[in-house]
């Protein structure tokens, strides 16, 4: 179950990536010099998230399955993306990397992330999930430094409205991803659905952990740091260390 679902997340993750780029790139000479730095360095680790899972799924792809159906939809729903203003290119971003935060954090804290998944794989995982939780304020502040000329109120409902939206997408299309990795397997039935069910919410149960977390986006004075969870990074990149980081 643990390899469906992380599969079909990182079939969407080049094309995901590379439109976050594009969208928060366009604010880096408006920043102040700490934000542009950061900018800048969000756009290095993206990129190299993006190199390491065109790799990956070059993998999946290796050992069989057909990817081009999950590929062509994701290009249309970034290509839908790219339609809207630059500041909703960057509310989508924002809640896309919310996501990627939570889970990041669930991953970290998970003793046994990927069952059954070789070591590798874990680590390439678990360096992403460090990257994500060291830049997940950097988007946000560049919407702050986007939007400072609207009232909180509007910054608020525009992110939110913004979020409500990709959460269901987001979820549609990893839910859709997986659906197309059973069938290629032949078991895309009940059965299998019930098992994912159990591992997203009951154990390790992923949905259960990252419930409250999402729901604070919502809270009018949100902000990714106010939950500070940089403490869980060192003890992974000590094991990451010790085995050789994936990103070489
Ligand atoms: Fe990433
Ligand atoms: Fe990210």
């Amino acid at each position: 179950m643990a390899t469906a679902f992380f599969n079909a997340l990182s079939a969407t993750f080049p094309q995901g990536e590379t439109f976050f780029i594009d969208s928060v790139r366009r604010y880096r000479d408006l920043a102040d010099p700490v934000l542009r730095d950061q900018i800048s360095r969000f756009i290095q680790q993206e990129a190299m998230h993006t190199r390491e899972h065109v790799a990956f799924n070059r993998l999946i792809k290796d050992a069989g399955y057909g990817t081009a159906a999950m590929d062509a939809y994701t290009r249309n729903r970034i290509d839908c993306a790219r339609q809207k203003p630059p500041i909703g290119q960057l509310a989508i971003t924002i809640a896309l990397e919310h996501f990627t935060a939570i889970m990041a954090h669930a991953l970290l804290t998970e003793e046994h992330p990927l069952p059954g998944a070789p070591k590798e794989i874990v680590r390439l995982w678990q360096w992403h999930a460090i990257e994500e939780i060291e830049h997940k304020g950097v988007c946000y502040d560049t919407y702050l430094l986007a939007t400072r000329n609207l009232s909180p109120m509007r910054q608020w409902m525009i992110r939110c409205r913004v979020m409500l939206l990709i959460s269901f997408q987001f979820w549609h299309s990893n839910r859709r991803h997986m659906a197309d990795f059973f069938r290629q397997d032949g078991i895309n039935t009940p059965r299998t659905w019930w098992r994912v069910w159990k591992f997203l919410v009951v154990s390790p149960g992923m949905f259960r952990k990252i419930a409250l977390p999402y729901l604070s986006f919502y809270l009018p004075g949100f902000h990714p740091w106010r939950h500070d969870d940089r403490h869980l990074i060192a003890a992974v990149e000590r094991e990451l260390a010790a085995d050789g980081n994936p990103a070489g």
